[in-house]
């Protein structure tokens, strides 16, 4: 089998070949942009081939900043585009297609990389670990409107903002803008390239799905936050609620809530434990569903991921990191001092040995690492391990990913 990247000459054959895996067929394009593969780069494609030269596994990366803990930014690539055609599955080809990915993405310099899983059985053994999860929230907009706060506190300050209700295509670069500034601040979550926005490549907002879009400004008319929805049978759904702090995302919501001939609300992409359902008058006006895996990570470099993040608490650490599907295992010695993290090859004890996927899995601090211990995943050496290495990988705010890719 060969695994090679595509040229301008067969990017339709890539396209073609992804989605006979899906069963799909590929859309006709429409002035105006919108399909979603639209944003793939050529030379980030991989076409895996027969012997005879046919087309039958498909595998791109996207280029993407990532949020850390800490508000750091870090290149990662995005995988996607993953198929193989169901007369050639289960023969290794995906598993070929990985080892080729995850060299290259070495050998050009990454330390980290992301996807989104169609099947949570797929990725685990090529060392992704799910780091992020998302949920919907469905509230019944007459038990609930009335008890989100409207002024008081630090939301007097949002006295002063405005909503304004556009339709999408009127929107200009706000939305683009207000995503670029909220997810500079969100660990978990990835930048949109401008070439997303351009292309329209993507689910709504970004895609040309009519949409009505509630932008909220600030006191000097700044946008600071949008909700892109539509209405339905009473129902309002909210694509993506994006607010560069909790005061504006409550105003966002307030508005949507506030709606006339709508029964209910139901704001997708959430984290499932969002303090929206904590100003609900009644709790159980809000039901939380759907809850999932969202962006999974894999540490392609150990030492370089762990002391890229912030981190919130002092501490030592040693880590025994197996890495099976690279063939890779050792020890490292994690140092945590006022924020930073110093990580070094050692002889010490360990304090947990894990398997990469668990360590993607805690790297952003979504999941507490005394959760992989109870599930059996990690193995801590004391008692105390799993407590300390739960107040280092913390994050101040929890990980949330918006972005589909
Ligand atoms: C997922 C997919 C790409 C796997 O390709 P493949 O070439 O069959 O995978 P491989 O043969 O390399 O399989 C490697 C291992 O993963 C397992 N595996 C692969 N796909 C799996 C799945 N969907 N569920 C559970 N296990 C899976 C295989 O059983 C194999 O296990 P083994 O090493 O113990 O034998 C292919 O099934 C496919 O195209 N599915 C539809 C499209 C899709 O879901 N793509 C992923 C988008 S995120």
């Amino acid at each position: 089998m060969e695994i090679r990247p595509t040229t301008d000459k067969d990017l339709d054959v890539f396209v073609d070949t992804l989605h006979a895996a899906f069963g799909l067929f590929p859309e006709t394009p429409v002035e105006g942009g919108g399909l979603w593969w639209s944003a793939l780069e050529t030379d980030r494609c991989l076409l895996a081939l027969t012997a005879d030269g046919r087309p039958v596994g498909t595998a791109a990366t996207y280029p993407f900043e990532l949020t850390l803990p800490g508000e750091t930014l870090v290149p990662v690539s995005g995988v996607t585009a993953v198929g193989v055609l169901p007369s050639h599955r289960r023969q290794g080809v995906l598993t070929a297609m990985m080892r080729h990915q995850l060299a290259g993405l070495r050998a050009g310099g990454d330390f980290l990389s992301v996807l989104l899983a169609s099947e949570a059985s797929i990725y685990g053994r090529f060392g992704y670990g799910p780091a992020t999860h998302t949920s919907e929230l469905k509230v019944s907009r007459h038990r609930a409107a009335p008890a989100l706060p409207r002024a008081g506190g630090a939301a007097d300050a949002r006295a002063a903002g405005s909503v304004e209700v556009l339709r999408r295509a009127e929107c200009g670069d706000i939305l683009e803008e207000v995503y670029d500034q909220y997810r500079r601040a969100q660990p978990g979550a990835l930048s949109r390239p401008h070439r997303w926005w351009a292309l329209r490549a993507g689910q709504p907002p970004i895609s040309p799905a009519p949409r009505y879009v509630a932008v909220h400004r600030d006191a000097d008319g700044a946008p600071d936050g949008y909700a892109s929805y539509s209405i339905e049978s009473g129902t309002l759904t909210v694509d993506e609620t994006v607010a560069t702090d909790d005061d504006v995302f409550t105003a966002l919501a307030r508005f949507v809530l506030e709606h006339d001939l709508v029964s209910q609300v139901v704001f997708k992409h959430v984290p499932p434990e969002h303090p929206l359902r904590w100003q609900l008058a009644d709790i159980r006006a809000g039901e939380v569903s759907g809850v999932m895996d969202w962006l999974w990570v894999r540490l392609l470099d150990v030492p370089r991921a762990l002391t890229a993040r912030g981190w919130s608490s002092d501490g030592d650490l040693v880590l025994d990191v197996d890495d099976p599907f690279l063939g890779e295992r050792d020890r490292w010695l994690l140092t945590v001092r006022d924020g930073k993290a110093d990580c070094v090859p050692t002889d010490r004890e360990a304090d947990l040995s894990l398997d990469v996927r668990d360590l993607g899995s805690v790297y952003l601090g979504g999941t507490a690492p005394s959760t992989l211990v109870r599930a059996g995943h990690i193995r801590a050496h004391h008692p105390g391990a799993a407590g300390l290495a739960d107040a280092l990988f913390r994050a101040e705010r929890s990980p949330h990913c918006l972005h589909w890719f």
